[in-house]
């Protein structure tokens, strides 16, 4: 069953309903359903769908060809019977095709032409710049590596360089989405799949799993999937990403395995490496800008041009589980994965409490506060830090996040704390306060003295009833 993706869906129509022919790339990393949501769209239209695999031009070529065949034999002469010499030939015969009739054509996992037959680029631009003023073609393209697909149609020097319309980079779906998801196949409470969504992030197919492996307990769950002779995702990020960085992997990987492990300045990431600052400079931009892997945050204060407290993060929530407690450990798992999931148990808490902040992050974002936040964000500076800051030019709003239940007692020493904190804050202003925690007790008695508390039932249930907040 296909689930959501309805901006994706709707930006593919809205494209599909332009007059004429367009370039269309998606994007994202294996997995996050870039073909899923290929397929759900082509499924109500005249579309064709090729996978490039690595493979000969002259088998593809039978492939594609069948698809032709079995999609646009109705709309051809009997007599027509597909048959291509070339992969030149085949685009050709298409964007002359849709002179008569809008056609949608995909090529999946486009970055293997390179291996294929790379002079495809440079006909394909020819062909494409040729004809694309008198066709209705919408091509998309999809790829999996984004630093390739970037490359490919990014860099000047490239053949089909400027050549795409429109971008559709594919995210792993937010928390709720992902709730929501698993909830329609399995019964898990909140609190488990927050523990679970900790690990598994968004991804779909990641997601997928947990019908399978959850059994009441997310902790036997995880065990199963990462730390198991045969887990299915112990080898996971290693496959998704080793072709990415291609020979200089090893780089990449101990810098995101470093900031797994919070070293996230680029002082702290030297130190932890050993590689040169200037050197780790260079791989945190290419893995910033370029893969899109890290993020870069700063003091939700700060302009973030400006500043140097800058500090690293990995964006995608199932590399940073990964790199934490499976790539970390990859010698320790093959000889002792008991001790392994031993240890794992302990330090998991305090891992998933930062994924609650990041949760609780996005459920400000979405709350109606009394005014519209210029910025909503972390703070820190020295050894403090503040896990919620929202703020304009008269209103700042601070939140602690806690994945803990609290008692009123905990609750009041908590704000207790937030409040010493808030005078470290370069912000003027009417100050309010609150607690995002696990399970709060008594939530109505601090709400009634103007504590925006919330716990975990709040988070789920706000955007259960407003999917669009
Ligand atoms: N929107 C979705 N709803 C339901 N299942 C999905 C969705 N997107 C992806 N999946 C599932 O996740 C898995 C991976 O998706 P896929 O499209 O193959 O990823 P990609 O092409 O990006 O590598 C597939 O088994 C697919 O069924
Ligand atoms: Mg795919």
């Amino acid at each position: 069953m296909f689930y959501d993706r309805e901006r994706e869906l709707e930006k593919l129509n809205e494209v599909y309903s332009f007059p004429g022919s367009s370039f269309l790339v998606i994007y994202g990393r294996r997995r996050v359903g870039k073909t899923a949501l290929a397929r759900e769209f082509l499924s109500d239209k005249l579309g064709l769908y090729f996978f490039v695999g690595e493979k000969d031009e002259a088998l593809l070529l039978e492939e594609y060809s069948r698809e032709i065949e079995e999609k646009l034999s109705r709309y051809l002469p009997p007599y027509v019977k597909p048959k291509f010499g070339s992969l030149e030939e085949l685009v050709e015969f298409l964007l002359d095709y849709s002179r008569e009739r809008k056609l949608v054509v995909v090529f999946d996992e486009f970055q293997n032409f390179r291996t294929v037959k790379p002079s495809f680029f440079s006909s394909l631009q020819r062909l494409w710049d040729e004809k694309k003023e008198t066709s209705n073609l919408m091509l998309i393209v999809i790829g999996s590596y984004v630093g390739m697909i970037k490359r490919i149609f990014m860099d000047r020097k490239e053949p089909l360089f400027g050549r795409v319309d429109e971008w559709v980079k594919l995210k792993p779906f937010d928390f709720w989405t992902s709730f929501n998801f698993v909830r329609s196949l399995v019964d898990v409470p909140p609190k488990d799949f927050v523990e679970l969504y900790s690990a598994l992030g968004g991804m779909p197919r990641y997601l997928l799993y947990v019908p399978r492996y959850y059994h009441g307990g997310s902790l036997e769950a995880l065990k199963a999937l990462f730390f198991d002779e045969f887990a299915p995702l112990r080898e996971e990020g290693l496959n998704v990403l080793k072709l990415e960085f291609g020979r200089f992997y090893r780089a990449h990987f101990s810098i995101l395995e470093a900031v797994s492990l919070g070293y996230v300045t680029p002082k702290e990431i030297s130190d932890k490496t050993g590689m040169k600052l200037l050197t780790v400079g260079k791989y945190l931009s290419e893995l910033t800008n370029h893969f899109e892997y890290l993020k870069r945050e700063v003091p939700v204060t700060e302009n973030p041009l400006k500043t140097r407290k800058v500090a690293y993060r990995i964006s995608d929530e199932f590399f940073n589980f990964w790199f934490r407690f499976v790539y970390h450990n990859y010698t320790a798992l093959e000889e002792d994965p008991r001790r392994v999931f031993e240890r794992f148990k302990t330090e998991f808490p305090a891992f998933v409490g930062k994924t609650y902040e990041r949760i609780a992050l996005d459920f400000v974002r979405g709350l109606d506060l009394g005014f519209r936040p210029e910025r909503v964000g972390r703070w820190w500076q020295g050894g403090e830090e503040i896990d919620v800051v929202a703020y304009d030019r008269k209103n700042v709003v601070l939140f602690e996040v806690k994945w803990r239940d609290l008692s009123l007692r905990d609750a009041r020493k908590v704000l207790n704390s937030l409040e010493r904190k808030a005078e470290l804050l370069p912000l003027k202003g009417n100050y309010r306060f609150g607690i995002i925690a696990r399970e709060l007790e008594d939530k109505e008695e601090l709400r009634k003295e103007g504590v925006l508390a919330f716990d975990l039932s709040d988070i789920i249930h706000q955007r259960l009833q407003c999917p669009f907040l």
